[in-house]
Formats: structure tokens, C-alpha cells, sequence
């Protein structure tokens, strides 16, 4: 017998009968998150089974390819509807009957939470279990901070639950979480444990009824080493919290524990965090998505510096083979160590096996100096210098020597696609990857599509993403694209804020005090100076005449000091030990300071992230208008996968919203007063202010 609800849209929820035992089964697709009908659902079959004097035992199970995942996240800021998860929770546990779950895929959050109520639990083998509320800005709400403790202990439920990791089924049974793994199909398991439960063959219990044994060590110790490593995130501290109340009885634990659920929704982290999961997922949705990718079995990569050997490691981590490419053996060999290097770095990491390494070295890839050798390859990926002459000419030779049907792609920062797209015959075969540095660990990737770039040549360039396990965002073609246009600009405002009165290290301290991974005068000492130097050299001749300049970087330049790599920048770096500010460039400061008559003013460090958040959300408006971005949430995602903005605050545009578009707009106009060039009102913010829109609302669609 199946019951599906008589309501208009069926249940997610239906129950089958075999004999005396009731087969509960979720199907909410496409990951089973227990949405408002899921949990209507299996609230009202639990209540109709307990009743039922027919049933003697329940399985639960989910259809397709997982458990329940979680909360449905997209229910979270809405106002909430009955029933809850923690009621649910309570009516499945509070059965007369035994109630076995059984878990497949990957059983998070409030779907494990459903599992840690039921009376045993059954996992297939491959299964994932974990709390991973933490990473979304909260704490789990549905007793798993009082539950996880009673069967797994203080100390394991606190790794959990701070952590958000997936624990796989072997250790979740070790730790007393699962009480069998067994293999077969989820209904069929669910059959047979309901049986054995019956024949008092699987013990089973309620998790409440368990008791604690309190570990004040664990907890101080959690905390204290949360204290150190996430001093501005909210909800870790909560988490443990949380789980300290559960050696009080469980009624009490789990008040404690909707208390600091609610006051962890209610955080501007939990928003800032849950817009940043969506970023990760939404910028996949590009125009070009029914288009069918092109098959990538085999890829070159020209030029083997720095970023030709990331790009190669990447490829060769995701089981690619790769045919590299230098101008001469010496360059080559260089590459070929550095990718050795990143690869013993992979295995050290434990993102790669040794067997594996050695397999990627034997075959996998093949170093040689001969651009003919490119000639099979299904992808080649240009990552010479960043040169439009040296570009032009390498695509010329491609376009000689690569098969028909191969993508061609060129890593470039900033230069002009359908410029190199038009050397070859191929136009629509030429697309910008451009990977961020180190590119094999880095996740974003923008894929900057030009004007003939043909649809299925973008589709190819995500899934290769998705292969490579990184965060794609599709972006047109302007000098820097998304990325590197809006850090063109914010790092002018970094810049001024120095000469009218910051030392680096103290616009450094406020930005990472905001949450940022680093300060921008700490990120050009790694990326080194000389980069920032070449391009300025380069932009002279067109830089505008009301443009203001300042000409701290180039003094320091002349002196040969290009940051880290030199020993020497903003900061001093000792081999071995922590930057510490070059008081060198303090007198350099004060020295340009003089000359151009300016006398240094003080900024908090408010100011000084006001001036730097403003500044970037001002030129990302201007990408947003120019149709450089698709949505200001594609904005979020490169900010966020590629240039440290805090996952807390949900990327630069949802930022941007919490300040409002009014306020943005009153900054820029009083900051305008200092240098109306640069201090420019974007059209579309100054109409959001206007008419009370935000960013957010250009997302859908
Ligand atoms: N709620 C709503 N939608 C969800 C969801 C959730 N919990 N989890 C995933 N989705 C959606 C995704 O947005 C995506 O939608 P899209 O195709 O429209 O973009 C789709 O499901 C598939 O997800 P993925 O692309 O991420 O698929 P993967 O197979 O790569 O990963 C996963 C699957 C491991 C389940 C991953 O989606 C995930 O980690 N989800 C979040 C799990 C989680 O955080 N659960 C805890 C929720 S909070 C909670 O339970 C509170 C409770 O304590 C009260």
C-alpha cells in the first residue's frame, strides 16, 4: 500500500506497508532538505503510524541520491511555519515503537539530527554524516548538540559540531553515531532492520534517554582554541555553548539550545554566510547552460612559470594530462620542479596520494619545448607572458598547430580576448580563463567570455571547473574583467588613505580586523611590487590628467625592494619569521607627504574600511552596469573565491546591502569633496538609493 497525501501537490512523505512493518520514505529532491512539507509530512505519518495498532515497527529511508541533507536553507530569514524540526524530532523519538533510519549519500545537519532521533541507525557504506550548521552561521537546532554528546561524547560532538566536517560512516560508528553499516538498497535495509528490531535481533533506544559524561576539559579547551582561531565569527562559540549544556537533563539542553539557535539566525553572519553558499552554487547559472561542453580529454598548457605551473598542477590533481610547454629547456625544467613541488605539497596536504604522484610524474605529464606537441590536445591553456605581442604571436601558432574542435584559452589578467581571438581563424574557439595564484589551490576561476566565443566553448570552460573542483564565474571582457578591475580600483583608495595619513600596516590591521585574509599592503608584498610597477609604467602614457597618483610604490620600487621575494616592501621579511613594518617606507611616506603639502590626518579604523569597502563596491557597480558581471551575486563570488573578502559578509554587493545604497551613495558624495575623479556616484546606486532597491533583488532571473 502507498500513501501518498490527498493534498494537491503530493507529499514529499509516503509509507508503504510490508506485513506489520511501515516503510516511511522521503522524497524531496534534489537533495531531501526537510522543507515545510517534509517535515508536515513525516510528522503526520509518525502521528498516523504510532496510532495504528497494525504497525509494530517504522523505517525510515530517503529516495534518490541522499538522506536528508539538511534544513531547507532557502526556508531560513522567512518567517517560520509549522511544524519545527526539534517537533518533528521529538514526535519520531517519542514513538512507542522502534523507529531505524536509514542513512545513504550524505545525512547533514537537521537530516541527521531526524536520524539521531529515531532508535538505531543504519548507514550504506560510502555515507557522509555531519553537523555543518557552523559553516552556514548557526548551530544545529534540532537537538544535535544535545543528541551527538549522548552517544558519541563531549569531546567528539564538540569536533563535529565546531568543525562542520563529513564524517564518513566507518569513524561515525567507531564513535557510537551510526549502529550498523550495511550494504543494499535504502528500502530494502530499512525493510530487514525493522525486522531484526522486531525479532530483538538491532537493539535500539532513545538518544535522549542517554546520559552525559561531562568533559569540562573538552569544552575549555574548544573554546579556547575558538577564542584563538575564529575570534570574529559568531556562531563557533555558540556551538560550544550548546553543547555544554548537554549534561544538564535533555528537556533543559535542548531550551538552551533553541535559545542560541534563534540568537545565531538572527546574526548578520548567518545571512552573510548562507548568501555566500548560494553564490558558490548560483553563478553556474550562466545563458550558456544548455549548451553541451565540449569532451576535454588531454590539455596543454604554454608557458611554465608560476601561474603555467599551477594551472598544469591543477589539471594533472584532476587526472588531466598535460603537455607543457616553454621556449627553452632551462624554463621548462624550472616549471617541471615547480609542479614536483606542488604536488609533494599535495601529498604532504593529503589531497594526493603517493601512488598517485608518482603515476601524475611517470605519464601524466610531458614537459617539451616543441609547440607542434600541442597538436592532439583537446585544450590548450596560454599562460605566457602577460604580453599582447607575445600573446598575439603564440595564438597565431595555435591556431597552425591545434586540432579542429580544440578550445583555446588564454590566462590573461587584463588584456583584450577578442584582440587575440581575431589572430586566429577560430574566434569561436578562443576563451579567458583566468586563474587566480597559486592557481592548483585558489577556487575561483573567471571565464571571460569575448564576443564570438562560441556557447558551447563557455560550457565546456564550467565544467572543466567543476572538474577541477572550482567556483566559476562568468565575466566579459574589460581591463581585469571582474576582479582585477575592482582591486584596480580599491587599491587606489588603499593608497590614498596612506598619503593623507594611514601607515599600511594600520589600513592593513582594519581591513583584516573587518575579516578580510589579508590586508592589500601585505598582498602586494607577496604578489610582489614589480608587477604593480610594470603595469604603472605601462599605463602612464593614458592615465588620466585629473587623476590623482601617489608615488609611494614606485619609490620604493627604485630602491629595488619588491616585497617578499626582495626581503623587503611595506614590510621587512625576515627568512623565517613575522613581517614587521619597513620603517624605511615610513620615511619614504613622509617624505612624498611633504612634497606634495599634504599634513597627515587621522583615520579610525572605521574610516578606513569605509573608504576601502566603498570604493570596491563603487567600481563593482560600474562592472555590474557595464554588463561585465551577470549579477551582483557573480560579483560576491569572485570577491569572496579570489580575493579573501570575509565568507561572513557574504561577498562586497550583500555587504553592500546591509550599508544601503543611500548611505553608499552620502559617502561617495562627501568623499567626493576630497577628489571628485576618483569619488564618482554610479547611475545604478545612486537609482537604488532613490528608489529603495538593493542588490539582492538583481539576483533572481
Ligand atoms: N537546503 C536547500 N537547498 C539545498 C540544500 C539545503 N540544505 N542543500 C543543497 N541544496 C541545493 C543546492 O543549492 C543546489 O541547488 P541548485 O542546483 O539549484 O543550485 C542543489 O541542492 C544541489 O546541491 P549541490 O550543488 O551542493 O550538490 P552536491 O552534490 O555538490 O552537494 C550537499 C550536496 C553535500 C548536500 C551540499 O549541497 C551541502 O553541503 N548542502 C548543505 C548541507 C547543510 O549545510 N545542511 C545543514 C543545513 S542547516 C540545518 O540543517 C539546520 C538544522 O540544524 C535546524
Amino acid at each position: 500500500m502507498t500513501d501518498n497525501s490527498t493534498q494537491n501537490t503530493p507529499s514529499p512523505i509516503s509509507i508503504e506497508m510490508v506485513d506489520d512493518i511501515a516503510l516511511v520514505a522521503i522524497d524531496n529532491p534534489p537533495v531531501n532538505a526537510s522543507s515545510q512539507a517534509v517535515r508536515e509530512g513525516l510528522k503526520a505519518a509518525f502521528e498516523r503510524l504510532a496510532a495504528d495498532p497494525a504497525v509494530k515497527a517504522i523505517a525510515l529511508y530517503a529516495k534518490g541520491r541522499t538522506f536528508i541533507a539538511g534544513a531547507d536553507i532557502k526556508e531560513f530569514g522567512k518567517p517560520p511555519r509549522d511544524p519545527s524540526l526539534p517537533e518533528v524530532c521529538a514526535t519520531i523519538e517519542g514513538t512507542e515503537k522502534p523507529v531505524i533510519a536509514v542513512l545513504h549519500g550524505t545525512a547533514l545537519g537537521g537530516g541527521l539530527e531526524i536520524a539521531l532521533a529515531a532508535h538505531a541507525r543504519i548507514a550504506l557504506p560510502g555515507t557522509k554524516i555531519g553537523l555543518p550548521e557552523v559553516n552556514l552561521g548557526i548551530l544545529p537546532g534540532a537537538g544535535g548538540t544535545q543528541r551527538a554528546p549522548r552517544l558519541a561524547g563531549i569531546r567528539a560532538a564538540l569536533d563535529m559540531i565546531t568543525s562542520g566536517r563529513h564524517v564518513p560512516a566507518g569513524e561515525a560508528k567507531d564513535l557510537g553515531l551510526l549502529d550498523r553499516i550495511e550494504e543494499g538498497e535504502p528500502r530494502d535495509i530499512a525493510l530487514a532492520m525493522a525486522k531484526k528490531a522486531l525479532a530483538g535481533s538491532l537493539p535500539t533506544r532513545r538518544t535522549s534517554e542517554l546520559s552525559v559524561t561531562p568533559d569540562d576539559a573538552a569544552v575549555e579547551e574548544m573554546a579556547e582554541t575558538l577564542k584563538r582561531t575564529q575570534p570574529r565569527l559568531f556562531s563557533p562559540h555558540k556551538c560550544v555553548e550548546a553543547v555544554a549544556a548537554s549534561t544538564r537533563p535533555f528537556a533543559e539542553g535542548v531550551k538552551r539550545e533553541r535559545a542560541l539557535f534563534l540568537e545565531c539566525m538572527e546574526s548578520p553572519q548567518r545571512a552573510g554566510l548562507i548568501h555566500a553558499f548560494f553564490a558558490e552554487r548560483a553563478v553556474a547559472r550562466i545563458p550558456e547552460k544548455g549548451a553541451e561542453p565540449r569532451a576535454i580529454a588531454s590539455t596543454g598548457v604554454i608557458g611554465a612559470g608560476t601561474m603555467g605551473a599551477g594551472i598544469a598542477t591543477a589539471l594533472l590533481l584532476a587526472g588531466l594530462p598535460v603537455t607543457l610547454v616553454e621556449r627553452d629547456q632551462e624554463a621548462l625544467d624550472r616549471g617541471r620542479a615547480t609542479i614536483e613541488g606542488n604536488l609533494a605539497a599535495a601529498v604532504e596536504r593529503g589531497k594526493l596520494s603517493e601512488e598517485k604522484r608518482a603515476a601524475i610524474l611517470a605519464g601524466a605529464l610531458t614537459p617539451t619545448t616543441d609547440m607542434e606537441a600541442l597538436s592532439t590536445a583537446d585544450l590548450v591553456i596560454e599562460a605566457a607572458f602577460e604580453d599582447m605581442a607575445v600573446k598575439r604571436e603564440i595564438f597565431t601558432t595555435l591556431d597552425r598547430v591545434a586540432k579542429p574542435g580544440a578550445m583555446l584559452a588564454t590566462n590573461t589578467s587584463y588584456l583584450d580576448i577578442d584582440e587575440i581571438a581575431a589572430v586566429t581563424g577560430r574566434p569561436a574557439d578562443v576563451i579567458g580563463l583566468h586563474f587566480f595564484s597559486p592557481a592548483h589551490i585558489m577556487r575561483l576561476l573567471e571565464v571571460v567570455v569575448a564576443q564570438r566565443t562560441a556557447a558551447e566553448v563557455v560550457a565546456t570552460g564550467f565544467a572543466l571547473a567543476k572538474k577541477l573542483r572550482k567556483v566559476a564565474v562568468r565575466a566579459g571582457v574589460c581591463d581585469g574583467f571582474i576582479g582585477n578591475r575592482i582591486l584596480a580600483h580599491y587599491r587606489k583608495a588603499a593608497d590614498y588613505l596612506v598619503m593623507d595619513g594611514a601607515m599600511p600596516e594600520e589600513v592593513d590591521r582594519a581591513l583584516t580586523g573587518f575579516g578580510m585574509a589579508m590586508g592589500p599592503f601585505a598582498v602586494s608584498d607577496m604578489a610582489g611590487l614589480d608587477i604593480g610597477w610594470a603595469a604603472r609604467k605601462r599605463q602612464a602614457p593614458t592615465r588620466p590628467a585629473d587623476e590623482r597618483y601617489v608615488p609611494i610604490a614606485d619609490r620604493i620600487c627604485e630602491q629595488g625592494w619588491f616585497g617578499r621575494k626582495t626581503g623587503r616592501g611595506y614590510y621587512l621579511h625576515p627568512e623565517g619569521g613575522k613581517p614587521t613594518p619597513n620603517t624605511d617606507v615610513a620615511e619614504i611616506i613622509r617624505d612624498e607627504r611633504g612634497k606634495a603639502g599634504i599634513s597627515p590626518r587621522t583615520f579610525t579604523e572605521e574610516e578606513i574600511v569605509a573608504r576601502f569597502t566603498t570604493a570596491m563596491i563603487a567600481e563593482a557597480t560600474r562592472v555590474l552596469e557595464d554588463g561585465i558581471a551577470l549579477r551582483p551575486i557573480d560579483i560576491d563570488a569572485v570577491l569572496l573565491f579570489g580575493y579573501g573578502f570575509p565568507r561572513f559578509r557574504g561577498g562586497p554587493m550583500h555587504h553592500a546591502d546591509t550599508v544601503g545604497a543611500a548611505e553608499l551613495v552620502r559617502r561617495i558624495e562627501s568623499y567626493a569633496g576630497e577628489d571628485a575623479h576618483f569619488w564618482r556616484v554610479p547611475d545604478l546606486l545612486r537609482r537604488m538609493a532613490e528608489e529603495g532597491h538593493r542588490f539582492a533583488d538583481m539576483n533572481e532571473g
